[in-house]
């Protein structure tokens, strides 16, 4: 089920949270979105269940890995944060964790902030060293406590700005520098407390 009109990046944040990601349905011209309950599809072409399986097929397979429900959030935040596109997950840990696992693997080393979200915190604390990844906290409005902490195998720095609970923010355009300069792989930037509305952290980073 395509729509259409989906997002229009010349729409004023307010107009985009109410309308991005929505359009009119084709089959039955419903103008809000439907919910679309079903977890499997029946794909026009052969398409298979794992990733690799589906490398180019943009159709819907089965309700855990998209939806057009979903599709729609994606495609609605996309707009909002103005990125390329967006992934919505089930829980804000649940992004965080498939983040963290899909992109450290065993002997590299994180630079994350030492005040954050309580369930981020437990996960890199606790969890990444027992995957043989090295995890150093820190102020991350310290500029300089960063640079000092990057080796050349730091391949993510985490930063939370706001920082729950403390509220500490860290200066994000700084960070892209830094991470630029230290040859930092991956720059984070968890703006829950923001929201986009707030903050956009793409619009910082080159
Ligand atoms: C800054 C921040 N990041 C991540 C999360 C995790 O979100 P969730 O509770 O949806 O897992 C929270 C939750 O409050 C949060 O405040």
């Amino acid at each position: 089920m395509e729509s259409e009109d989906r997002s229009n990046r010349a729409w004023g944040p307010q107009t985009a949270a109410v309308h991005a990601g929505e359009g009119i349905d084709p089959t039955t011209r419903a103008s809000s979105p439907n919910l679309v309950m079903s977890s499997t599809f029946a794909p026009e072409e052969m398409a298979g269940f794992s990733a690799r399986n589906r490398e180019g097929y943009e159709g819907f397979v089965y309700g855990r890995l998209s939806n057009p429900t979903v599709r729609q959030l994606e495609e609605k935040l996309a707009v909002l944060e103005d990125a390329e596109d967006a992934q919505a997950y089930a829980s804000g840990m649940a992004a965080t964790h498939a983040l963290l696992a899909g992109r450290l693997s065993v002997g590299d080393h994180l630079i994350v902030s030492d005040s954050n979200y309580v369930g981020t915190a437990e996960l890199v604390r606790d969890s990444l060293p027992r995957w043989g990844i090295e995890v150093t906290p820190l102020d991350t409005s310290d500029l300089a406590a960063i640079a000092n902490a990057a080796r050349p195998e730091t391949r993510m720095l985490w930063i939370e700005t706001p920082a729950n609970p403390i509220m500490r923010l860290t200066d994000i355009a700084a960070c892209a520098a830094l991470k630029r300069d230290k040859g930092i792989r991956d720059l984070v930037v968890d703006s829950t407390f923001a929201s986009p509305l707030g903050c956009r952290p793409l619009d910082l980073v080159d």
